[in-house]
């Protein structure tokens, strides 16, 4: 946030404001989605700077992703709610901007829920309303020493298309803090009230409210617990059945900034149970860790261990018919977001991911999987199946027509007698630029090395391995979606995910194996290449 408001002040004395009056469409610019480093199958902006995915609700047949939106410049300032539709998931339609900056404020980050009984009264009963709840960023109060960040809402009642600020906007103040934001609504079955997850500098503050319209202080939480490194930002709060022992759990997920596992940003996660008005964490997630996690740190608990997947949180409203908790996170780091070497627009989306929770060790672990749909990207006319081979040493495997740039991969090796030292694998373009991921055995290490995958010359804080602590006993299972400037990594059915983003000169070519000190069986190895969304 320090570099932010660093940015803030550059932009307000450059006579940046706001524009509220953009013509419909403005924002979605002009662009064929082929320029350098732009994501082929992830959701990027047409446009103009991106961060934290915001309001995510589904309704009516269409995903709704809404996202912290700057349209005219390609580093953050004054925030709308930039939007995009999707109905499966992985083809994004970019919409005009949803909701601008007014005179309360900045729009943040937040949530929106459809109003099913119209409990709000901004819809009808025939026509109930979506509700976006957000925080104003009020840059001229925060400037003159007062707090700026209150919470509004506006709604809409034509499927998302325009949406109308609430009269009686900001519905809850600030009580003279200025961290006060990222409001996650949900309505909270058993007590039939809406539940309001807001950050709150070091902790996370749940209100109450029977109509979305007047909040009461419910309790708060975190304040001794988790990662600490930096200020809490954009909380999720939402139930889940683990699945082999039929046990309703509540997951809470916290996400920070510093204070990540590898530096900068990252999602937290909690597991307890919520009754309404109090989150009781579980025992196993009662620890605190002040900066940043290590591999020798007791708190494990982080949705993804890859620099780049931030501001994580879920879809709403998603039909118990189909009963997926769905996430979707920003693509970045705070520690360069601002600096990246795109051109015309700042930042992607990640895929969006399926959560589980599963039992594991006598304790919670939240495992994340891409979803189901992205295997209709998949060219089946040039997809690779590999025969089994047991090999140690270097291995390149012959990827065929696969395009390594824009590729799935899911390669699975078992070990033999002995463990190698490490298993790494490799992707290589023809300028020897090179990006390593491996695992370290001994250690109980995953790692993820960028450091000569290309451009990291922009910021002094990009390049360098980041690793996860890991142990698995014989067979490692990698699942890498590959696409122009980033890398998801599914270990082991998502029991780990490092995601990355990278700035290669040219296009991966070489797809290399590297069984270190010792012989592993490569028992499946499937590469496909996949087709763009644009
Ligand atoms: C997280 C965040 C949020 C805030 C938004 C501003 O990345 O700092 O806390 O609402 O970005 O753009």
């Amino acid at each position: 946030m320090r570099s932010k408001l660093f940015i803030l002040l550059v932009l307000a004395m450059a006579g940046c404001m706001p524009k509220n009056n953009r013509p419909m469409g403005e924002g979605a610019g002009s662009t064929d989605y082929r320029e350098p480093w732009r994501p082929q199958f992830h959701f990027s902006p047409a446009s103009g700077w991106m961060n934290d995915p915001n309001g995510m609700v589904y309704y009516d047949g269409e995903y709704h992703l809404f996202y912290q939106h700057y349209p005219d410049s390609t580093v953050w300032g004054p925030m709308h709610w930039g939007h995009a539709i999707s109905t499966d998931l992985v083809h994004w339609q970019q919409m005009p901007i949803a909701i601008y900056p007014d005179t309360l404020g900045w729009i943040f980050s937040g949530s929106a829920v459809l109003d099913a009984e119209n409990s709000s009264g901004l819809g009808t009963a025939e026509n109930p309303p979506l509700v976006a709840i957000y925080t104003y960023h009020n840059d001229l109060l925060g400037r003159n020493g007062q707090n700026p960040q209150s919470q509004g809402i506006a709604y809409s009642t034509d499927k998302g298309r325009s949406w109308t600020k609430y009269p009686g906007n900001p519905v809850l103040k600030s009580p003279g803090i200025n961290d006060f934001r990222d409001p996650k609504v949900f309505l909270h079955q058993e007590t039939q009230k809406w539940i309001m997850a807001l950050a709150v500098q070091d902790r996370i503050h749940f209100y109450s409210s029977p109509d979305l319209l007047t909040w009461s202080f419910e309790s708060d939480f975190g304040k001794d617990l988790g990662a600490h490194g930096g200020v809490w930002e954009c909380p999720d709060l939402f139930p889940m059945v683990v699945e082999e022992i039929g046990l309703t759990k509540w997951v809470l997920l916290v996400n920070i900034n510093p204070g990540g596992p590898n530096g900068g940003s990252a999602n937290q996660y909690f597991v307890g149970d919520f009754d309404g008005h109090t989150f009781t964490p579980d025992p196993e997630f009662l620890t605190t860790l002040e900066s940043g996690a290590t591999e020798t740190s007791p708190f494990n608990n982080w949705v993804d261990w890859g620099r780049d997947n931030y501001a994580g949180v879920t879809w709403s409203n998603i039909p118990p018919s189909d009963g997926r908790r769905l996430l979707i996170g920003w693509m970045s780091n705070w520690q360069y977001a601002n600096v990246v070497p795109t051109s015309t627009w700042r930042s992607a989306c990640t895929l969006v991911r399926e959560l589980k929770l599963v039992h594991d060790h006598n304790s919670f672990l939240l495992v994340s999987r891409p979803v189901s749909e992205l295997q209709t990207l998949r060219d089946t006319a040039s997809h690779v199946k590999l025969p089994p081979e047991t090999f140690s040493g270097e291995k390149i495997l012959d990827a065929g027509m696969v395009t390594l740039s824009q590729c799935e991969m899911i390669l699975e090796f078992e070990a033999g007698e002995n463990l190698p030292d490490t298993l790494e694998i490799t992707l290589e373009n023809e300028l020897n630029e090179r990006y390593n991921f491996g695992y370290d055995p001994q250690k109980g290490l995953l790692y993820s090395n960028r450091s000569n995958a290309g451009g990291t010359g922009f910021s002094d804080q990009f390049a360098g391995t980041a690793t996860a602590p890991f142990k698995t006993e014989k067979s490692l299972q990698l699942h890498l979606f590959v696409d122009a400037a980033s890398i998801e990594i599914f270990v082991n059915g998502g029991q780990r995910v490092m995601t990355e983003i990278l700035f290669p000169s040219t296009g991966f070519k070489t797809l290399k194996v590297n069984a270190k000190g010792a012989e592993v069986t490569l028992n499946q190895a499937e590469l496909y290449s996949l087709r763009r969304i644009w």
